[in-house]
C-alpha cells in the first residue's frame, strides 16, 4: 500500500476528497500524516473527525526556511511517506525539500498551467476573459506551479462567472483528478521521462478533457 502524506494550509476540501477516496476503496493508499503550516486550517478539523494523524508545523517556529522544511521532511520520513501531496499548501518548497522525495511531490493547481500560475488563478482566468480554464495535477519542481503536468481537466468559463463561481466549478474537478492521480501512483502506473509524465494504460486521445478519469 502506498504511504502518502498531505500538506495543507486551509480548507482542506482536496484532502477530504483523498480521505473519501481511501474510505471508499477507490484509492489504495494509506494516509500516514497530514501537515498544516497553519494552526487555524479547517483541514485539521477534518483530520480530527476522521481520525487521521496530523501535525501543525509553523514557519514562524523556525529560524530558517531550511529548518522548517527539514522538520516537515523528517516527520514525513519517520512515517515512511513515499508520496507527498500538496493540497492547498500555500508555500513554495525548496530543492532541498524536494530532494527528500525525488519525483514524488505532487500539487493541485486551479488552472491549466502554464496559464494563470501563482495566487488567485481563478480570478486571473475571469479577469483575462479566458473561455476555458481548469485544473492541473503536476509534479513539483523548483518553479512556482510550473512542474510537469500529470493530468489536466478543462472547465468552461461562463460569461457571468465571478472568481468564486469559477473556483467552485473548477474545485469539483480538482476533487476528481487529485484522488485519481494518487491512485495512479498507488498502481505504479506513472512513468516520468523528463518533462513528460505518462500514465500507463491511460486512454490518451480518446477524450478532449483529460486522460482516463477512470474512477473519480
Ligand atoms: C484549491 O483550489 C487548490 O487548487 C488551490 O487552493 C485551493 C485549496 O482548497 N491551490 C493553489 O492555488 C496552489 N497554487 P482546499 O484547501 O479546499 O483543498
Amino acid at each position: 500500500m502506498l504511504r502518502i502524506g498531505v500538506l495543507v494550509s486551509g480548507r482542506g476540501s482536496n484532502l477530504q476528497a483523498i480521505m473519501d477516496g481511501i474510505r471508499e476503496g477507490k484509492i489504495e493508499a494509506s494516509l500516514e500524516l497530514v501537515i498544516s503550516d497553519n494552526p487555524q486550517a479547517y483541514a485539521l478539523e477534518r483530520c480530527k473527525k476522521h481520525g487521521v494523524n496530523f501535525k501543525v508545523i509553523e514557519r514562524k517556529s523556525f529560524k530558517t526556511k531550511k529548518d522548517f522544511e527539514r522538520a516537515m521532511a523528517q516527520e514525513l520520513k519517520e512515517r515512511g511517506v513515499e508520496l507527498v501531496v500538496l493540497a492547498g499548501f500555500m508555500r513554495i518548497l525548496s530543492k532541498e525539500f524536494l530532494n527528500f522525495f525525488p519525483e514524488r511531490v505532487i500539487n493541485i493547481h486551479p488552472s491549466l498551467i502554464p496559464a494563470f500560475q501563482g495566487l488567485e488563478a481563478q480570478r486571473q482566468a475571469v479577469e483575462f476573459g479566458a473561455k476555458l480554464s481548469g485544473c492541473t495535477v503536476h509534479l513539483v519542481d523548483e518553479s512556482v506551479d510550473g512542474g510537469p503536468p500529470i493530468v489536466q481537466a478543462v472547465v468552461p468559463v461562463l460569461p457571468e462567472d465571478t472568481a468564486e463561481s469559477l473556483a467552485d466549478r473548477i474545485l469539483s474537478y480538482e476533487h476528481r483528478i487529485l484522488p485519481q492521480t494518487v491512485q495512479w501512483f498507488a498502481e505504479r502506473r506513472v512513468k516520468i521521462e523528463g518533462r513528460k509524465v505518462i500514465v500507463e494504460g491511460a486512454r490518451y486521445g480518446e477524450v478532449p478533457i483529460n486522460p482516463a478519469l477512470e474512477r473519480f
